[in-house]
Formats: structure tokens, sequence, C-alpha cells
């Protein structure tokens, strides 16, 4: 028996960094500053310094760092906020949370990120917020987005896309809040939760470094309520270890994607069969690298036999969601959202990938499909 291929190996990364990462944790353990400090201010320099924007705030999770950013909007009660059913269940939650109506608009097959003309078909004097999601660590049409969402405002869901492009730029300072994710299985992970929301805007900027810390100015004096979203110090360090490599991590997986798109196109299956996906920014930064299949169930076993780990995101729709019930949507509202959850199946593209398993991938999928 071959060994098995994880959907990502973070082990190897750790174990190249291990004496970085427990110099870091020395270093904190050393001076005690465990909560915010110098150790997140310069992770938050360093990171705005990289996306070449003037204001990056370290938040406690990616979901933190959109309720962070719907907060510093004032969104709630009676507002609406369009976004895509096809995406991590935070980027809808966080609008309920604060009492406003998440309103789902469907998405692009091609690039899974959301449709500008759904998201202008669906707003109303109500909506407050349009939240576009970079799916996979493809940026969505933030122009066409932003153009869509009239007088409301557009935050980036980019907890999938830190070091994406898009038309050539990194991604950061394209919309008024831009959310970023340091969940251990992004191009980016930290060791345990985090997240950064960055902003060009500089009022917007002060109200939610308030806001993460439960709105006091200075401190005990509350003109808001706000939360505990800090980022931990210790992240941070860890972080500020792995962060000179990403470049590097991204490279690696778009040269995984390269070699995919390839050999799958030598193999000619029909379209319905086996579909790659689309790369319609340059700067796509393969977080996931996500195929289609109209055999998708039988894929995944094919491969789950074969040693090759999968995995689906995702497996059903945000408008279809229990929780979700009382909005009022039915299946086949929004087809193509749908119909991607029946399809998707995520294969390896991590850096560490070796290129004998990203062979051994390739052959499972084509022996399963073929
Ligand atoms: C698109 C998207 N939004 C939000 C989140 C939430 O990030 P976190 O897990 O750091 O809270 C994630 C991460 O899983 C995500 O993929």
């Amino acid at each position: 028996m071959t060994d098995p291929i994880p959907l990502l190996d973070l082990s190897s990364q750790h174990r190249e960094l291990e004496g970085e990462l427990r110099g870091a944790f020395d270093r904190v353990l050393a001076h005690g500053g465990f909560i915010l400090g110098k150790e997140v201010a310069a992770f938050e320099e360093a990171v705005a310094a990289y996306l070449g924007v003037p204001h990056a705030i370290g938040v406690s999770s990616g979901t933190d760092a959109l309720l962070v950013a719907l907060m510093g909007l004032d969104v709630g009660p009676g507002d609406e906020v369009i976004t895509t059913p096809f995406t991590f269940f935070a980027t809808a939650g966080v609008v309920s949370r604060l009492g406003a109506t998440p309103v789902f608009a469907d998405i692009d097959p091609e690039t899974f990120n959301l449709r500008p003309d759904a998201v202008a078909a669906a707003l109303t004097e109500k909506t407050k917020a349009v939240i576009g999601v970079d799916l996979f660590g493809q940026p969505c049409d933030i122009d066409g987005l932003r153009e869509a969402a009239g007088p409301a405002t557009l935050i980036e869901d980019a907890a999938q896309s830190i070091g994406a492009s898009y038309r050539g730029e990194r991604i950061g300072g394209h919309a008024p809040a831009v959310c970023f994710s340091f969940f251990p299985a992004k191009n980016l992970g930290g060791l345990g939760d985090g997240g950064m929301v960055t902003t060009t805007d500089d009022e917007l900027a002060t109200k939610m470094r308030r806001l993460r810390v439960h709105g006091s100015h200075p401190k005990y004096f509350h003109a808001m309520v706000g939360g505990n979203f800090r980022l931990d110090a210790l992240q941070a360090a860890f972080l500020n270890v792995k962060l000179p490599h990403l470049e590097g991590w991204i490279a690696a997986r778009r040269q995984n994607a390269e070699y995919y798109d390839a050999r799958f196109a030598e193999a000619g299956l029909a379209p319905e069969r086996l579909r790659t996906p689309v790369r319609r920014e340059a700067g796509h930064s393969y977080n996931q690298y996500v195929i289609r299949t109209d055999r998708r169930d039988a894929l995944r076993d094919a491969l789950t036999e074969a040693g090759v780990a999968t995995a689906i995101y995702y497996p059903r729709p945000l408008h279809l969601q229990e929780c979700f019930a009382d909005l009022g949507y039915s299946e086949g509202d929004l087809p193509e959202a749908e119909l991607a959850c029946h399809e998707v199946l995520a294969i390896p593209t991590g850096p560490n990938l070796t290129e004998s398993n990203r062979a051994r991938v390739v052959s499972a999928v084509l022996s399963a499909l073929g």
C-alpha cells in the first residue's frame, strides 16, 4: 500500500520551520506580552506592507474580521446584506448575528464567485452591504460587484485568498473592508485561529480597532459596544515566521494547478465528466484546486480507496441551510450554487505536494473517470 496523500501536508511545512516557530514561542514566553502588544503590531505592519495597504488590524479569526467590518459599517436590524450562497457559513452567519438579513444571489459557474448581475437584481433600498468572496483563492469580480452594489458598501471576504491579486494588484485595498483568515489550512495559516481586516479608510480603521477591544477608548470608556476580537500575540509571532514564505508557497500551488490543468486537458474527457477550475484572474492563489464532475461521489470514493484525500467545499448552499429556513428560499432558487454543491471536489494542491504524489492524484482521478 502506497502512502496516503493528505489534502494539505502541514506537518512538513512545520518541520521545516520548527526552529523558528519554537524561537517565536520562546520569545513570547520570555517577554510575557500575550495580548496584542508588539508581536501583533509587528505582524500588522508586515501584512500592511506586503499588501500595500495603510491599515491592517489583527483579529481573532476570519469570522471576527467579517463581524468587525460589518459592525464598523453599523450593519444591524432592518439591513440586508447580499452575498453568495456558495461559501463557508461564516460569510452569512455574521450577518444574522448582527440582526441583519442575509440575501443570497447566484454564482458564476466558472469561477464559483458571486455574479454582479445577480447582486444588482437582489438590491433593495435596505441593502447596506454586499459581501463578495474570493472563493478558493480566486478574487471575485470586485469592480463588477462595486458597481452592482450601488450605494451599498462592498466588503471582500478574502479568508481564502491572502496573496492573491486582482488585475495585477494584491488584494487588500480594493474594497472598503477586506477580511482575511489565518485558519491553519489557509495559504498563510496560524497554529490556531486568527484573522485580519484591512482598509484604506482611516476613520473605519480607528473604529474597527476600538471594536476589537469592546469598543473602548480610552480603556474602560465605551462610546460603542464591541467585543473581544483580539489576535493572540503567539499567533502573530508564528504568522510572522510564516509570512516571508507565503509567496513561495503560492507559487508552488500555482505550479501544481498548472500541472493538473495540463494533465487533465491532455486526457480530453467530456466536460460533464471533468472540468478543471477556470482561472479568470492570473493572481489566483489556489487555496483549493476544485474540479467538477457529474460523478462526484463515485470519484470521491475511488480517490479515498486510492489513498488520495479530497474535500467537498461545499455540500449544501447557504440559502438551503436549516438555520436560514425563515428566509424563505427553496430548492431551485439559486441553481448554479445548488449544482456546484453536487459536482465539486477539492484535490490536493498544497505547496508540499511532491511531484510523484501529484502524478498519483492525476492517475487516480483519470482511472476513476475514464
Ligand atoms: C470564505 C470564508 N469566510 C470566512 C471564513 C472564516 O474564517 P475563520 O475560520 O478564520 O473564522 C472562512 C474560513 O474557514 C472562509 O473560508
